[in-house]
């Protein structure tokens, strides 16, 4: 459960929870007010233990102080803002949720979170947001000692001015964004065992039924009767079997239409051409695109875009077995492309390209995918960096913009047209996977292949899917990227 998060201004020592965190913009630490309280209360311990630690407000710096008795606040925290000219959304997220997680590993019941002057609106939005995903954790499969003996239930958010009608709704929203966010988490975290294609689409009908959205899903027979075949011969060697899921948030007199597409692998073991032992458990985490789609789809209601939203996922497990595609194999397509199988760890691209020419007769304005798709994307850019491609320049630098408020690192990659040359066949239309160098590169010209003429970001969150190490908003695990950012893109958009 998302602890309860409360508005209120005023007297902070009266009000104060188990755990204090003050935001501490650098440079201003003498002169806050609330610090100034504090310290006195405290008896000097409190300043003085920011001398002596060489704290000024730098972001993500941190200093604890014992409440010792002397305050009813068993800890005070103080977490760096960073200087005030860079103090914008993603930087308040981030301390909410330093501050929540610290909270909730010191099984603290409440926290008090002290903001910065002139901290209202969307901005408290941001706070709202960090403070739930600050105290995320995945228990559901801990018992006895392991399981956390106290959840971080209320959340107390300090103003300098009195609370708006308008900052309580801000909240209210946050809450909800982020909770979509968690259910992104959860799907990643979920071990493969529980969370095959069929449970994914109950898991979708449960969202599109919490938030009134329209819901198709195709079984394995639905998606050979559609003419998915790329689909279906991924999905074939598991008795787990596919599912393709459409969901559709369509308020009356929208003005554009915006496709999600999600890789939904709910585990990858590379099939016939199988992975390597060491890290094959990772690859419960190749739902990830799936699963931001998922996210956004149970936010769009309550984030109210004047955007025909659809969110359309491709769910199959990608297992070695007698009746396991191959390579060498030749399917078509929806699209009606052929395609000879190369490597049947290349499972993705085969996927998506059906989901892909899927979304494209819809019609819409432009398709967004998600998709751990590449290795090769991690080696460019690291574990915490999607990379996207697009031919589009506006769209390009409007989700720049929309990653960077959402506190997510995206980075645009070429599209070379020289690499397009791997992918031809002898007795194919295509192949689907080309040589090592540009693996990431090659992938994306797959896929674009798909989506005709439609203006279309490709994202492979291969890296920031999972994250090794909690660290800002953060946790270690699923992470729920790139929810957040393709829900700043559709606000800017609507
Ligand atoms: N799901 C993997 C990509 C991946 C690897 C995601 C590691 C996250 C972490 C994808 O299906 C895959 O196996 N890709 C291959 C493609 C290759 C066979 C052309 C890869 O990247 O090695
Ligand atoms: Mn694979
Ligand atoms: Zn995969």
């Amino acid at each position: 459960m998302a602890p309860k998060i409360q508005l209120s201004s005023g007297e902070p020592l009266a009000a104060e929870r188990a755990v204090v965190a003050v935001g501490v913009v650098q440079g201003a630490l003498q002169k806050h007010k609330v610090l100034q309280g504090l310290d006195q209360a405290l008896g000097g311990s409190l300043f003085a233990e920011a001398a002596s630690s060489d704290f000024s407000g730098a972001a993500d710096a941190q200093v604890e102080v014992q409440g010792t008795g002397r305050i009813s606040a068993r800890r005070v925290l103080l977490i760096g803002l960073g200087p005030k000219r860079s103090l914008d959304a993603a930087r308040l997220r981030s301390f909410a949720a330093v501050a929540a997680r610290a909270a909730s590993q010191l099984s603290a019941p409440g926290l008090t979170l002290v903001l910065p002057e002139k901290t209202s609106g969307e901005a408290l939005r941001a706070v709202a947001e960090g403070a739930v995903l600050g105290a995320y954790r995945f228990t559901k499969y801990l018992t006895g000692e392991r399981l956390p003996k106290q959840e971080l239930a209320e959340v107390d958010v300090l103003l300098a001015e009195k609370p708006t009608a308008a900052d309580k709704k801000q909240v209210a929203l946050g809450v909800k964004l982020a909770e979509a966010v968690c259910i992104a988490r959860d799907a990643v975290n979920e071990p493969p065992n529980e969370l095959t294609p069929a449970r994914m689409a109950t898991l979708a009908e449960e969202i599109a039924k919490a938030n009134k959205l329209k819901i198709k899903v195709l079984d394995r027979a639905g998606i050979a009767e559609a003419g998915m075949k790329l689909h279906y011969a991924v999905g074939q060697g598991s008795v787990n079997e596919p599912r393709f899921i459409h969901l559709s948030y369509t308020p009356k007199r929208a003005k554009q239409r915006v496709v999600f597409v999600g890789k939904g692998l709910t585990f990858d073991s590379g099939g016939l051409c199988i992975k390597p032992a060491p890290g094959m458990g990772e690859m419960k985490s190749d739902m990830g695109g799936a699963a931001s789609v998922l996210g956004v789809m149970a936010a769009v209601a309550a984030l109210a875009p004047n955007i025909e939203v659809h969110g359309v996922i491709g769910a199959a497990e990608n297992m070695p077995d007698g009746e396991a595609y191959r390579p060498g194999d030749i399917f078509g397509s929806l699209d009606g492309k052929t395609v000879e199988i190369i490597n049947t760890d290349a499972e993705g691209r085969l996927v998506l390209a059906d989901a892909l020419a899927y979304a494209k007769n819809l019609g819409p304005d432009l398709i967004i995918d998600a998709a751990t798709l590449t290795g090769a994307c991690m080696v460019a850019l690291g574990k915490n960096c999607t990379g996207f491609y697009t031919a589009d320049d506006r769209v390009a630098k409007r989700l720049e913009a929309a990653a960077k408020h959402a506190g997510e690192q995206f980075w645009r990659m070429p599209l070379l047209e020289e690499l397009r040359e791997q992918l031809r066949s002898d007795c194919a239309d295509l192949k689907h996977t080309g040589d090592r160098w540009g693996g990431s590169i090659s992938a994306a010209l797959f896929l674009r292949e798909f989506v005709g003429e439609v203006p279309w970001v490709h994202c492979d969150i291969a890296g920031p899917a999972l994250s090794d190490a909690a660290r800002g908003v953060l946790p270690k695990g699923g992470t729920g990227h790139p929810v957040l950012t393709f829900l700043s893109l559709l606000e800017q958009l609507g």
